[in-house]
């Protein structure tokens, strides 16, 4: 018999999903090591994060969770930060938004969440006059490349980084 289909509800977060969402953040900063990323870890990484866009909640951040029943509870089984940024006056001057932090549970992946956040997020941001919308892939995350680049996403910039025991000096 074919598994009941999984009901999965969408919504903005609130400060109540805050400890939830925190946690999902440090487990998302852990992973971004093994896909590429170099700069330090900070000691209370989810703590600095929350800070980073609390204040700014609903006007130049959002967050979107989905939320799904797992052993009779309703949860939420990921998130989705996105913010609006000002470029400089020598780039347009345009507001640009961000996808900026996503973590999906493991426990539910590849029902099509990461996606809808995805949206949600890009939808509110286009209502808020977002000229387009940029994203930050680490080098080594193909999923999360493979989920933006159907959705129309175009390679733009490389960013590199220098390592000062990697220096080539000249
Ligand atoms: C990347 C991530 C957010 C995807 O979430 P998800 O809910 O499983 O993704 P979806 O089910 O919406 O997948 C949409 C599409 O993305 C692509 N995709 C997603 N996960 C993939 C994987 N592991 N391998 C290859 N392609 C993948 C597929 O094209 C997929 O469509 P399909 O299932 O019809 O083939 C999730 O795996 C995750 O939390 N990863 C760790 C954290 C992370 O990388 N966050 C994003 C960077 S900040």
């Amino acid at each position: 018999m074919a598994e009941p289909v999984q009901t999965v509800s969408y919504r903005e977060a609130t400060e109540a999903d805050f400890p939830v969402i925190k946690g999902m953040y440090e487990q998302l900063n852990s992973y971004f090591y093994q896909v590429g990323y170099r700069l330090p870890h900070p000691e209370n990484v989810g703590e600095i994060w929350l800070d980073s866009f609390r204040r700014t909640l609903g006007r130049f951040s959002n967050v979107h969770v989905a939320e799904m029943e797992i052993d009779g509870q309703k949860q939420v089984v990921g998130f989705m930060l996105c913010r609006l940024k000002r470029v400089p006056a020598y780039m347009g001057g345009v507001i640009v938004g961000e996808l900026s932090d996503m973590w999906i549970d493991g426990r539910a992946r590849r029902m099509g969440i990461g996606d809808k956040l995805s949206r949600l997020a890009i939808e509110w941001m286009r209502q808020q006059g977002a000229h387009s919308i940029e994203i930050q892939v680490l080098k080594d995350n193909e999923a999360s490349w493979k989920l933006y680049e159907r959705m129309g996403f175009k390679l733009e910039f490389r960013v590199g980084r220098l390592l000062w025991d990697e220096y080539e000096e000249g």
